[in-house]
């Protein structure tokens, strides 16, 4: 059984500061095991013991998921001193330390970000070696031609790097197709294409392995994954 403060523990949930923590010990809204607390400082199995919030019991996550259907404007990462990072994003009832997006997308690229404070499963998914596949509805300047397919199908030899991994690229109309990858250089579907003279208009993500982004999220929002979701992406 191991113990933790009872505010380190509450606070490493996200809603509640340690600061909050004192303020509703203070007002005897916090109750440990029936009980309630009188110090923040009191020390609490996060896993056997019953910790309640103004009545409502406490459900503790190791870790957090998330998906966050990115708009336009928007960089992958975790923190930017000028511009709106994903991270700002993430409503207060998610935020907590150790928050970063699992994978980039461009500024200019919508869709789906997986948001997380678990390393291990970013990692995981992120590995080309995993081949967790990532699709995109990608949209050109100029139409797309049987050409990119057998390209793409192939591996596409960027300059001065490794040969990309064989993608997919199903024509879906004459300016729209989606492309499957499996591993994330930089700007990687913009540069596969410029290598057919062809610039990338729009690029919006759409799933990661089996998980596909939630249609009901609009841009800018976001909500957890669930464990059954989670096991998609890696399945
Ligand atoms: N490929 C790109 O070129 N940009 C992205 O944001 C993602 C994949």
């Amino acid at each position: 059984m191991s113990k933790e403060r009872i505010d380190k523990i509450i606070s490493s949930q996200g809603k509640y500061s340690r600061k909050d923590v004192k303020t509703l010990v203070s007002q005897k809204r916090i109750m440990l095991n029936g009980e309630i607390i009188k110090d923040s400082g009191i020390k609490a199995d996060a896993k056997n013991d019953r910790i309640t919030i103004n009545g409502e019991a406490l459900f503790v996550r190791k870790n957090i998921y998330l998906m966050l259907n990115k708009p336009k404007g928007v960089v992958s990462a975790t923190d930017d001193r000028t511009q709106k990072t994903v991270i700002d994003l993430v409503p207060d009832e998610f935020k907590r330390k150790g928050l970063f997006p699992a994978g980039r997308l461009d500024k200019d690229t919508t869709g789906f970000v997986l948001i997380t404070d678990d390393g291990d499963f970013a990692h995981k998914i992120l590995s080309p070696k995993n081949h967790i596949e990532k699709k995109y509805m990608a949209t050109l300047d100029i139409p797309i031609t049987e050409d990119m397919k057998r390209g793409f199908n192939a591996g596409i030899q960027l300059k001065g790097e490794k040969k990309c991994m064989p993608a997919n690229l199903e024509i879906i109309d004459t300016n729209t197709a989606l492309v499957t990858i499996h591993e994330g250089m930089y700007h990687q579907i913009k540069r596969m294409f410029g290598c057919y003279g062809a610039k990338t208009v729009g690029l919006h993500r759409i799933s990661m392995g089996n998980l596909c982004l939630d249609k009901s999220l609009k841009e800018g929002e976001c909500r957890e994954i669930t464990t059954e979701e989670l096991q998609k992406i890696t399945e």
